[in-house]
């Protein structure tokens, strides 16, 4: 079949298409019900299918021929170790951490915080929890207490695992203070708190409830695998908004397993016993598909890397990992790129390594840009894939369909939509558009397999953001246009969420924590564009009246207080006190005009602006 067949495939008759790709798993009991609607009107795939994700993703391939074929291989320059885990290994330390969990009280459908940095014990920790029905949410190590907090009380986890410290280019970090002031600023307390102890901080366990990884977990007896329904939740993860308050997308076993299993085959063209890297980290969504469920699900071997591009120890970190590993498929975001091509140039570290096995380089999590599409293209003479996602899929929405038909490819474009997905780009009062004119991104509903199918706890914001903007169709938040050969431009964020390294990160959040200090009497913040990192958050504060502190403490300070409240990954650097924000007449902050003069853009200067005249004072400051 070529892209056209399998695309028509999945319009024309979505259940039996799915039906199919569902086939390639071992069910403890085939879903009969494909797709079905529940009382809020939201679509769930496989619903009364039984399963394990855990199973599929480890016991099948032990009980059918790969139980010593290497399932995981941890490389970790940052503390110079390197150690794989074969399927049996990995299955056999699973299941002990999932016995643990059950010996801690941990049941089908208790949430689980996991707060651990790229060890392999994280990716146990998220099998073990899918071994026994838990619900997982993994909270990316980089963030601070009080967005530990949030998560906690949203979450009301029995029990967080963790580890001691995580480690960056030039500190050590202790999680386990991090996670005692977490449990103090939140309502909620977990019960137990358990600590795998690394040896370059060991962490006190002081607090009530506090255990030790290695001993618990040698008390405990091997866990089954629970069945699970196919509507019941795998996973939490929690993602910005527009809001201080991040989303729980939730993440349903049987639509993740299939649409995990399709893609690795569809779009990335690995095979079982092949070697997949995706160079990000498990607190974000491309670490929960791409590092562990997807690689495992499809017999693969995953990389696990503690490291960076560069640094750790060189810019030739990566290719040392793709010729030592044999890796036949490398992702990771751009930022990445950027910052190898900045420390490398020329490509010197690329030669010095047998690259044989390399095969396709896939990029996401943000736009792969022309220039650093163009140098990658030009160092390896390999395809070069751009795949467009979110957290709330769980897997691309377009990418070019390797495994299927390997497409031209056009840069700035993630290629097309991926089989299940329909794409439309719409105006905003909801027409479509022609070719290549901009609008928003959206998706006729039902999604496919894996995409979320609510917020946790909340379907009313769940509805509010994705559903109701364009009544039959789930709204992206991106804008971007389709060209005349039905490729996908995707050109950035429609709303107040920027990408930073790849991260994404809430400006409404920002803006929230700037105000709560005393010396602000009202603020903005935008997203610059950066040849690094893709773009930084810069504030625009005005003062209160009367502040006579030095400007340069209140800067110190609030860049501080972002690194308190959200994290050093919020990359918050800069702010520019200002007189006055531009506003339209109805008082509504003009953030999009205020990131164009920040970018040096052409902009136009909007019909509602209340006084024009601000934008050349802020020119004036920005100077
Ligand atoms: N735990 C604790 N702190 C973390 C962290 C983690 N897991 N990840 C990042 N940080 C900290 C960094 O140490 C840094 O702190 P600093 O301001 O004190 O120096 C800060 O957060 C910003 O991090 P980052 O934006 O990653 O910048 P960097 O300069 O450390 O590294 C790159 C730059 C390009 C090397 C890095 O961003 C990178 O590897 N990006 C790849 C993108 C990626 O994997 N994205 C995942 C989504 S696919
Ligand atoms: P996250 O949910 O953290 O994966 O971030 C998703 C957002 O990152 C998307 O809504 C886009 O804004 C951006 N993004 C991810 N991949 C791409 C891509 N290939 N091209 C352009 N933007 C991307």
């Amino acid at each position: 079949m070529n892209y056209q067949q399998e695309l028509a495939a999945s319009k024309d008759d979505p259940e039996g298409f799915w039906r199919k790709k569902s086939e390639a798993l071992e069910w403890f009991k085939k879903p009969e019900k494909i797709l079905t609607q529940d009382k809020d009107g939201i679509h769930h795939w496989f619903a009364d299918g039984e399963m394990n994700t855990a199973y599929m993703a480890l016991d099948y391939h032990v009980e059918n021929g790969r139980a010593d074929q290497a399932a995981l291989i941890y490389d970790s320059p940052v503390t110079n170790t390197k150690k794989t885990y074969t399927y049996r290994e990995l299955r056999d330390e699973v299941a002990l951490i999932a016995g643990m969990l059950a010996d801690l009280g941990v049941e089908k459908g208790d949430r689980v915080i996991v707060y651990m940095p790229m060890i392999p014990q994280a990716a146990m920790a998220m099998l073990a929890c899918a071994r026994i029905g838990a619900i997982h949410s993994v909270v990316f190590g980089g963030f601070a207490a009080p967005e530990l907090a949030l998560r906690i009380d949203d979450a009301k986890p029995k029990v967080i695992l963790s580890a001691s410290c995580g480690i960056e280019i030039k500190r050590v970090i202790e999680y386990k203070p991090l996670i005692d002031n977490a449990i103090e600023i939140a309502e909620h307390t977990p019960k137990n708190v358990v600590v795998f102890q690394r040896p370059e901080a060991t962490a006190e366990l002081s607090r009530d409830g506090d255990l030790d990884w290695l001993e618990t977990v040698s008390k405990a007896q091997p866990a089954e695998c629970t069945p699970v329904k196919g509507s019941d939740l795998l996973y939490i993860l929690y993602t910005s908004g527009t809001t201080g308050k991040p989303k729980g997308v939730v993440r349903e076993n049987g639509g993740h397993a299939v649409a995990m299993k399709y893609s690795m085959s569809a779009i990335y063209d690995m095979k079982p016993g092949e070697v997949f890297w995706s160079a990000s980290d498990v607190g974000w969504v491309v670490g929960h598909s791409y590092i562990v469920y997807a690689p495992l699900l499809q017999g693969c071997t995953t990389i696990f890397f503690e490291g960076k591009p560069i640094m750790t120890p060189d810019a030739g970190a990566f290719w040392r990992v793709i010729s030592e590993h044999k890796v036949k498929a490398l992702f990771t975001a751009p930022t990445a790129f950027r910052a190898i091509k900045k420390e490398d140039p020329n490509g010197d570290f690329i030669k010095k390594y047998d690259l044989s096995s390399f095969e396709t380089l896939f990029a996401a999590g943000e736009r792969l840009d022309p220039p650093t599409y163009e140098w990658l293209n030009e160092q390896f003479k390999l395809p070069i894939i751009d795949n467009w996602w979110q957290t709330e899929t769980g897997w691309p929405i377009s990418s070019n369909m390797r495994g299927i038909e390997k497409m031209p490819i056009k840069p700035g474009s993630s290629t097309v939509p991926v089989p299940g997905y329909d794409i439309h780009i719409l105006d905003d009062n909801g027409q479509e558009v022609v070719a290549n004119k901009q609008g928003n991104i959206a998706i006729k509903l039902p999604l496919p397999p894996s995409c979320l199918t609510t917020i946790w706890g909340d379907i009313n914001r769940f509805k509010s953001s994705y559903l109701e903007t364009f009544p039959g169709y789930y709204t992206s938040g991106d804008g971007g246009y389709i060209d005349e050969d039905g490729y996908l431009f995707v050109m950035g964020r429609t709303d107040d969420v920027i990408n930073v390294s790849g991260h994404r990160l809430s400006t409404g959040e920002m803006e929230e924590i700037i105000a709560t200090h005393p010396a602000v009497a009202e603020c903005a913040v935008i997203g610059r564009s950066d040849e690094l990192k893709g773009q930084m958050p810069l504030g625009f504060a005005i003062l209160k009246s009367g502040v006579d502190t030095d400007h340069l403490d209140i800067k110190k300070a609030l860049v501080q207080l972002m690194r308190e409240k959200i994290g050093a990954v919020a990359c918050y650097k800069d702010t520019v006190i200002v007189e006055r924000l531009p506003k339209t007449r109805s008082g509504k902050i003009l953030r999009k005009t205020l990131r164009q003069l920040v970018d040096g853009e052409d902009y136009v200067i909007p019909s509602t602006i209340d006084d024009p005249t601000i934008l050349d004072e802020i020119q004036q400051e920005l100077k």
